[in-house]
Parts: structure tokens; C-alpha cells; sequence
């Protein structure tokens, strides 16, 4: 069954994902009850002042965004004039999160056990954070259920019993990394309503249902980092990083070729390959070196010489996550399956080498389900933003603020939402 929105139908809603390399805003339109959402404008450009994740400089970091969310605005302006922007959702990029699990248990007294019990255990859960950790609370996603010691619960509501408990995964923001993003987002005038972790949103935009039932890992391969998330049970269980991307190829082969990062750049969109073949020995390519007086001359090297660049920093990064998967214990039941997205799964063989080094199933992803998705972003770099409305349309009930809304409001709320009120 579909779960309703807190959306209000026809409200202008937009999101914006903050990436390394890329910058982008969607604005779009509540449709239903749903949650579904037509895109109505969208923006994107080149990142400045965002490095590996993080914001570096924050006036030039919210310049970028405020003209991709400019650019949005001007394109959408027709159709939404009159309708006044309710809810913004940004991207964090994972090198700012940390997941963990935290156990809550609910006194359900022989009733019949309602979305209000869950919230109950949702709410003391974040308390529990709250007070004990200087950090921001971005996902409260329940897990796992037990009612009165019996496991193996997809959904209490509806059922009875006297005690529920639950297995709930929060994902934390590290303050600094966050209110860093959330200031240059916020002087676009756009006042955040939610925050979702970068991989998780690009899980929501890829997978298919069955792969988040069965178990998946997702991998965004972005500039600066390389997130991924897991899904089993059709939840997010897990979210952690690399701190290597696409950026940091593209800075070997700089350095290798002695070339641009430009020309660098260039040379690994076109020629480049993950893994080597034997006829990159024969093919010649043109490089545009940088000679000793700062010169520009062209110079011809065999396509092995780039491949050979490239090739180790990619191993290097799968090995990374292979680790981190391991570390976590993600185990081979929860992730036979990967879905490769982000700008830098698109190069040649970056597939096959996530085979060989995860030894895993991969498939290539980019967004799908979201029909009104412009063409020219209909490609696996933007599968985060496409997710970002997924999140907003149908995952408040995984929303630290919306779920402290739905329980109780004491005064540890009452200080968080002040503080969100001031800060965001
Ligand atoms: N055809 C291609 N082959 C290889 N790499 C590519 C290709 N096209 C784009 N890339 C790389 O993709 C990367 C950008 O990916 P993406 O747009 O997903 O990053 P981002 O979301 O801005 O960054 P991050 O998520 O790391 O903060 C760049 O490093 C770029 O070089
Ligand atoms: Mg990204």
C-alpha cells in the first residue's frame, strides 16, 4: 500500500544535490497524495568551493548553488507563479555521516499497536542520540521488529501484543560538515525541510523494488567520494564512503602525463578504461603536454600508458570498499548485488572491475521512475538529485524532524527546532 504524503498537493517543492564537481537543483510540483512529484524547472553547473565532499569556501560554494537554483527558478517560473516553495530537500555527502543502531522498546500494553507506538519508539530513540552526542540526526529508519520476543517482523501495525521492540538505523551528520552546508544552501533563501545522505538518495532512484527487497549495495562513484549504501528488506541498512573519486583519477593522469587537469579530464572521458586490453599498446593518443617553459606541445603516447594511470586508482577504490564492506559485515546473503552510479561509473570498464574486485554481481545505474526527469539528466550522474524527490514524496516517516513532529514535543525538541529555525 502506498503511504500518504506530508506534502500538501500542488505545493512547489526543490532539491538540491551539492556534489563535488556538479551542483543541481530540481524544482518541482506535488501531484497526489503520494507524494508524487512533477519536475518543473531544473539547474545545474560546475561546484566550486566543494572539495571531496566538503564545503572548502563557503561564498563561492553558495554562489554555485544560488545560480543552479536561479536557473531552476527561471525555467519553472510559469507554471509555479503563485505557488509558494514548501519544502526543500539537500543532499550530505556521506563523508559527513556515520550509521549506527540503536534499540527502543515500546509498552504496547495487549493494544493494538499503531503508526503512534512506532513513532513513540522512533522518538525515544532520537532522545537517546540527542543527549548524548553533538551530532545532526538525518535518517531514523526502523529496522528490525519484535513483539513480546518474537522476530522476523516486517510491519507491527495492526498486530497486538504487550512489548514492542525495535532495531532502529539513525544516520548522524557530523555537525560541523553539515551547518558548513546548510549555510550555503540557505542564503538561496531556500529553507531546508529535510537532509538525505547522498547514496541513500541515489539508492532510491536506481534499485528496483526486488533489489531493495532481496539485498543490494548501491555505489555512487562521484568526484571527490565514493558513497555507498546497503539495502535489505526494502530499508536502508547501512552508509559509509570512500574518500577517493573520479577527481582523484583525474588528478594522476595531470600528474602522470604532465598535462591540465582540463586535458586531463578529457583524455580519461575519451580514452579511458578500468581495466586494460590488448590492443591499448597499438592505440596512439594525442596529449597536450605542458613543456618546461609552461609551453603547451602535443605529444603521442599508446593508450597503455593512460590505461595504466587509471587502472590502479580504480582497483584502489574498489579495494577500499570492498574492506569498508567487510569492516561493516556486510555478508555475501545481504550484498550479492551491486548497482554502479555517479559520473565516474561511466567509464569503460569500470564494470568488469567491480566484478573482479568485489566479486560481486554489477549492473550499471542510472535514475528510473521519475518520468518528468529533463533528457540530458537522464544519466547516472544525477540519479542522487532524481532520489532526492523519492525522499521528500515518500520517506518522512524516516525524517528525524517530521518523526519528533508525529510524537512527543518536549523540551529537548523545542531546543533542536529552535536551533533548526536559527540555523537553517
Ligand atoms: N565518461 C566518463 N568516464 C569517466 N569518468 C567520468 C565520465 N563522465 C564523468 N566522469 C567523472 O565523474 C565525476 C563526477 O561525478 P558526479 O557528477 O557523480 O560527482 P559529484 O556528485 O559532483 O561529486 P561527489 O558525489 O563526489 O561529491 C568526475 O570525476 C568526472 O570526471
Ligand atoms: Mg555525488
Amino acid at each position: 500500500m502506498q503511504q500518504k504524503t506530508f506534502l500538501t498537493k500542488g505545493s512547489a517543492v526543490a532539491a538540491v544535490d551539492v556534489g563535488s564537481s556538479k551542483i543541481v537543483c530540481l524544482l518541482g510540483q506535488v501531484q497526489d497524495e503520494f507524494g508524487h512529484i512533477e519536475i518543473m524547472g531544473h539547474g545545474f553547473r560546475s561546484s566550486e568551493g566543494v572539495k571531496n565532499g566538503a564545503i572548502t569556501n563557503l561564498s563561492s560554494a553558495e554562489n554555485a548553488i544560488r545560480e543552479a537554483v536561479h536557473m531552476a527558478e527561471n525555467m519553472a517560473a510559469e507554471k509555479l507563479k503563485g505557488y509558494p516553495l514548501r519544502d526543500v530537500v539537500v543532499s550530505v555527502s556521506a563523508c559527513h555521516t556515520h550509521s549506527s543502531f540503536i534499540e527502543a522498546t515500546v509498552d504496547v500494553r495487549g493494544e493494538t499497536i499503531t503508526k503512534k507506538d512506532i513513532d513513540r519508539g522512533l522518538v525515544k530513540a532520537q532522545y537517546q542520540i540527542l543527549e548524548s552526542q553533538d551530532a545532526e540526526l538525518i535518517h531514523t529508519i526502523p529496522a528490525a521488529y519484535w513483539l513480546d520476543g518474537q522476530g522476523g517482523i516486517s510491519d507491527p501495525i495492526g498486530m497486538s501484543g504487550d512489548e514492542l521492540n525495535m532495531n532502529i538505523h539513525i544516520v548522524m551528520g557530523n555537525t560541523s560538515g553539515v551547518r558548513n552546508l546548510a549555510a550555503a544552501v540557505k542564503r538561496s533563501h531556500l529553507d531546508i525541510s529535510a537532509l538525505c545522505v547522498d547514496s541513500y538518495a541515489s539508492g532510491l532512484a536506481c534499485l528496483v523494488d526486488d533489489e531493495k527487497d532481496l539485498g543490494c549495495i548501491v555505489i555512487d562513484m562521484g568526484a571527490g567520494v565514493t558513497s555507498f549504501s546497503v539495502f535489505q528488506a526494502g530499508r536502508m541498512l547501512l552508509t559509509d564512503y570512500v574518500p577517493l573519486g573520479g577527481a582523484h583519477v583525474t588528478n594522476d593522469i595531470a600528474q602522470g602525463l604532465t598535462t591540465s587537469f582540463a586535458e586531463a579530464e578529457r583524455l580519461k572521458n575519451l580514452y579511458g578504461n578500468a581495466m586494460s586490453t590488448s590492443s591499448d599498446t597499438h592505440d596512439m593518443i594525442e596529449v597536450m603536454q605542458i613543456g618546461d617553459n609552461n609551453d603547451v606541445h602535443p605529444h603521442h603516447i599508446p593508450r597503455s600508458v593512460l590505461v595504466g594511470i587509471i587502472q590502479p586508482r580504480m582497483e584502489e577504490i574498489f579495494e577500499q570498499l570492498r574492506a569498508k564492506l567487510m569492516d561493516n559485515g556486510v555478508t555475501e546473503a545481504i550484498g550479492r548485488r551491486v548497482v554502479l552510479v555517479g559520473g565516474a561509473s561511466q567509464m569503460t570498464g569500470c564494470r568488469d572491475l567491480a566484478h573482479y574486485v568485489l566479486d560481486k554481481q554489477v549492473r550499471l545505474g542510472k535514475p528510473i521512475g521519475v518520468s518528468s526527469l529533463p533528457k540530458e539528466m537522464n544519466t547516472p550522474a544525477f540519479t542522487t538529485v532524481a532520489g532526492l524527490f523519492t525522499y521528500l514524496g515518500r520517506h518522512s516517516n524516516e525524517m528525524p524532524a517530521e518523526i519528533m513532529e508525529c510524537g512527543d514535543t518536549r523540551s529537548l525538541w523545542q531546543k533542536t527546532k529552535v536551533w533548526l529555525q536559527e540555523n537553517w
